[in-house]
């Protein structure tokens, strides 16, 4: 491994794009391979050993790639994988993502808080540990949301059909919560649908700043950080030149 090498970003699609944005102001001098799975997409009602198998075989292709560091930009693949993907690579960089409660419960102790994500995110052990440590002081409400992710992956995150679908899902919060976490990568390219459902006071967080931190401080400290020139590559499973065109329209906005 050497700093030149690539940072590589993974996402079952194209969510993963808004921790790239992340990564990109945090280290602009860094080559990243972005690696979206739409093929598969959407993973979050995918049963845990489907996403299991499809995050291991995309790991496996990334590593085998001669990255320095991989970080799962997808709340869905670590919730179920990243135990085991650290098992199976003890001495690689690799960083997760989970959803940003702690960010929210310290903006509003004793706040109520909605965590938007997949139902397999919401479903996982680790989530309800998570939960565990902020729902005695704060009010946690899970708000699964699917059909989301199809939308944002069709270029549509902030059509009036996925605020129609967010209505459905979100209207019975209507004026009580004071946060939402993105607990999905992909929600970030909703934010302006989402705001006009739940009410722009309403305070929308996500863990991809967090992530591009944890993935900075592990580089540092393992003396792998590059200074440029920086670069990005975008692949996908799927080939398609309108979604790869899409995925630098995301990053770009
Ligand atoms: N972007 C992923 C996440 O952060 C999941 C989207 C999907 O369902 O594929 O959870």
């Amino acid at each position: 491994m050497n700093k030149e090498d690539y940072i590589a970003v993974f996402d079952s699609g194209v969510g993963g794009i808004s921790v790239l944005r992340h990564l990109r102001s945090l280290m602009p001098g860094e080559r990243y391979l972005y690696f979206g799975d739409s093929a598969n997409a959407p993973y979050g009602t995918k049963t845990r050993e489907q996403v299991r198998d499809l995050t291991f075989a995309a790991v496996e292709n990334l590593f085998a790639r001669g990255i320095k560091a991989l970080v799962i930009a997808c709340n869905t693949a670590t919730s179920v994988a990243i135990g085991e993907l650290r098992e199976a690579y003890p001495d690689r960089i690799l960083v997760g993502i989970e959803p940003a409660l702690k960010l929210a419960a310290d903006h509003f102790p004793g706040g109520r808080i909605g965590v938007m994500a997949t139902p397999i995110t919401l479903r996982e052990e680790k989530f309800e540990c998570l939960m565990r440590r902020y729902d005695t002081s704060c009010r946690v409400y899970k708000l699964p949301a699917p059909g989301l992710v199809e939308l944002i992956e069709a270029g549509r995150g902030n059509s009036p059909e996925a605020e129609k679908l967010l209505h459905s899902l979100l209207d019975p919060y209507a004026g009580k919560l004071d946060a939402v976490v993105l607990g999905c990568t992909h929600y970030p390219f909703a934010t302006r649908a989402i705001s006009r459902v739940v009410g722009e006071q309403v305070l929308l967080l996500d863990g991809g700043e967090g992530t591009a931190r944890e993935t900075r401080r592990r580089l540092e400290e393992a003396g792998l950080l590059s200074r440029g020139p920086g670069e990005i590559r975008i692949e996908n499973s799927r080939a398609d030149d309108a979604l790869l065109q899409l995925s630098r329209d995301l990053l770009e906005s």
